[in-house]
């Protein structure tokens, strides 16, 4: 006798970006074939226009293009004026970028917890550690998995302090706070092209965005090593500029993206129904009220034996992914900043309990459920 076999449903990875590619392949081709016509292949006027349009976007005066969203925050640290042997807050919970790029603008990361329900600094927690040290000259809040930090909370605080707040909003292009766009909540927002992000190139690239005039004239210069007229040099930046092919497919892109991030919202809406009707144990993503436009770079839960899950999924070809497993404060390149395990108990219970899901915009409904379907199994099993 024939015994029943399951059926094999056809795996779900974490992202496909090949799903989306058709829908502009026409589009990106005829603007690489204008940049290769034109062979100018650096800034120029596919980068301004990219500018422009990215500006306008995210509701800001100035956009500046460069090499990656780690670049964009270490410009934006330059520009702000920070140095060696000043102090930046951020969070541990962070991708290593965040941290990275302080380190490399001459600065000691100094490090606050963040808040359980968002994921995001603590301004409580700010306040505190603003308080006890007085070399802080920025702090730095991630928008992470592309949902705001509690932003007011956070300038207030800087402002009171005459520092600057720095955005990472790597993660959170169009993600909005009270209604207004992150990378125009502060001085500076640092925004990354990498591929997997909701507004992805085809390689690297990042941009930085602010409404000072004088801030977004240092950007420009430091981008090309710290000059303004060619082979005149007022400080020593790097060479850091977005590719003009990049720019060019990125204009394409931009115009797609409100429609991506509707996706992902819907797709986050449909994971939350679907995981709370089938009673899975899992805590799903809470947005703050002030969160008006959470754009979901990724939907993340807080799981029960979630390095188990992990693998159960694994095993039934489900994409996952843990950001990020070991909060920065215990990092090995850290070690010499002298913080210990038990310092930072929200970040660090966030790195054992995190897991992303696919979220991209194209999953169907039947996708959706089969992924909420494994998880809640999982649990019953
Ligand atoms: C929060 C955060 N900051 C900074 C970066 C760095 O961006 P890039 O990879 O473009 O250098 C990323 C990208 O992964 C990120 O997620």
């Amino acid at each position: 006798m024939k015994t029943a076999e399951k059926p094999q449903l056809a795996p779900v990875p974490l992202l496909d970006l090949r799903k989306q590619y058709g829908l502009f392949k026409k589009e990106v081709g005829q603007a690489i074939e204008r940049v290769l016509e034109s062979q100018h292949f650096i800034l120029g006027e596919e980068v301004q226009a990219f500018e422009k349009r990215a500006a306008e976007y995210c509701g800001v005066r100035h956009a500046v293009g460069c090499a990656s969203g780690s670049d964009a925050l270490f410009l934006a640290l330059l520009a702000s004026g920070i140095r060696l042997g000043d102090e930046v807050v951020t969070v541990p919970f962070t991708f290593f970028a965040t941290a990275g790029a302080i380190v490399h603008a001459g600065a000691t990361p100094v490090f606050v917890d963040i808040e359980p329900g968002t994921f995001n600094m603590d301004a409580g927690q700010l306040a505190a550690v603003l308080a006890r040290r007085p070399k802080v000259r920025a702090i730095l809040p991630v928008h992470l998995y592309g949902g705001c930090a509690d932003m007011d909370a956070i300038v207030e605080l800087a402002r009171s302090r005459g520092i600057s707040v720095i955005e990472d909003a790597a993660q959170a292009i169009g993600a909005e706070y009270k209604g207004r766009r992150a990378g125009g909540l502060a001085e500076l927002g640092c925004f990354s092209f990498f591929p997997s992000k909701n507004l992805g190139a085809f390689g690297d690239g990042g941009m930085v965005t602010t409404n000072d005039d004088g801030l977004a004239e240092k950007l420009r210069s430091l981008r090309v090593h710290g000059s303004k007229k060619k082979y005149y040099y007022d400080a020593v930046g790097v060479n850091s500029r977005l590719d003009s092919l990049q720019a060019a497919i990125l204009r394409v892109k931009i115009e797609y993206l409100d429609g991506w991030t509707e996706g992902r919202r819907r797709n986050a809406a449909h994971y939350t129904r679907k995981l709370d009707e089938l009673g899975a144990p899992v805590t799903v993503p809470e947005a703050a009220p002030y969160q008006t436009r959470h754009i979901f770079n990724q939907y993340t839960l807080r799981a029960p034996r979630r390095d188990e899950l992990r693998q159960a999924l694994t095993a039934q070809e489900i994409g996952t992914e843990v950001y990020y497993p070991l909060p920065l404060h215990l990092q090995k390149c850290f070690a010499s900043l002298g913080y210990r395990a038990g310092d930072f108990p929200e970040s660090e219970r966030a790195s054992r309990e995190v897991l992303s899901l696919p979220i991209y915009p194209e999953l169907s409904p039947s996708e959706l459920d089969r992924v909420a379907g494994a998880i809640a199994e999982f649990y019953q099993g």
